[in-house]
């Protein structure tokens, strides 16, 4: 894992953006998709805000980029305002020029004897669109990058998985209360995750600190799952000083 410390979290997301704008101006160049791995939660926002800047004053156009999410709750209504469908048209997919056939969210509204075949099928897009060029991603308290939470394999795919207690907990406040945090979600899996050619994981704040540090500086281990970027050749996290604050 490489490690960039920003002094603000606003000045990390733009370079981030840079990033992937970058990306897909080159892949554009060359008359290729751009395939993007996407996470929801608090930490990307600010990058989706400046690529939908990008778009709208810089004409970074979409039109050549494929996105799959990494995660869903399950049970989860696409129209429900705590769904991450919900979360990832608001904050990017309604205020730019992708085609909507090419976004991919795990669907939350999938039934229980559908599921196995459902992830199945989930794993084969990404592959058959030639595999993730980039992967964002965010860090749960629980060492989570999707939702692989501690117990996740190296190898897993995409899956649902039960959410870690921590997580349902950090996530009460916008279900306004644990009881109405869906127990399950489907995740693309650690071996999903690592195949990416390029990932960049955003950790930003205090609260992050300490699994910041468990994950770059601890033993490889399931039991923080965030670990197994380590093995992974071109993984940047990018920090901002509260995230960063515990590090040696
Ligand atoms: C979201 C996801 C999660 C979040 C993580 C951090 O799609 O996969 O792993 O990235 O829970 O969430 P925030 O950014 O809200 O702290």
């Amino acid at each position: 894992i490489h490690n960039v410390i920003f002094s603000d979290s606003n000045e990390a997301s733009i370079r981030v953006a840079e990033e992937i704008a970058e990306l897909i101006r080159k892949k554009q160049n060359q008359n290729r998709t751009c395939v993007l791995g996407l996470a929801t939660g608090s930490s990307p926002i600010r990058v989706y805000e400046e690529l939908v800047r990008m778009h709208n004053e810089e004409g970074l156009s979409f039109q050549n980029v494929v996105t799959f999410n990494l995660d869903e709750y399950l049970p989860m209504e696409k129209s429900n305002i705590q769904s991450y469908h919900y979360f990832m048209h608001e904050h990017l997919f309604n205020h730019i020029d992708i085609d909507p056939e090419n976004v991919h969210i795990p669907d939350g509204t999938v039934s229980p004897d559908e599921t196995v075949a459902y992830c199945i099928d989930y794993e084969k897009k990404i592959k058959d669109f030639g595999g993730l060029d980039f992967q964002l991603l965010g860090i749960g308290r629980t060492g989570h990058i999707g939702f692989n939470e501690p117990g996740s394999h190296y190898n897993s795919g995409t899956r649902v998985i039960t959410l870690d207690h921590i997580t349902r907990v950090d996530a009460a406040p916008s279900f306004l209360g644990i009881a109405n945090v869906p127990r399950k979600a489907i995740t693309m899996g650690i071996s999903t995750v690592r195949k990416a050619r390029r990932i960049v994981l955003l950790g930003w704040g205090e609260n992050k600190a300490e699994i910041i540090k468990k994950t770059i500086e601890g033993d490889i281990s399931s039991h923080v799952p965030a670990t197994y970027l380590q093995n992974h050749a071109n993984c940047t996290f990018i920090l901002d000083t509260g995230a960063a604050s515990e590090l040696t």
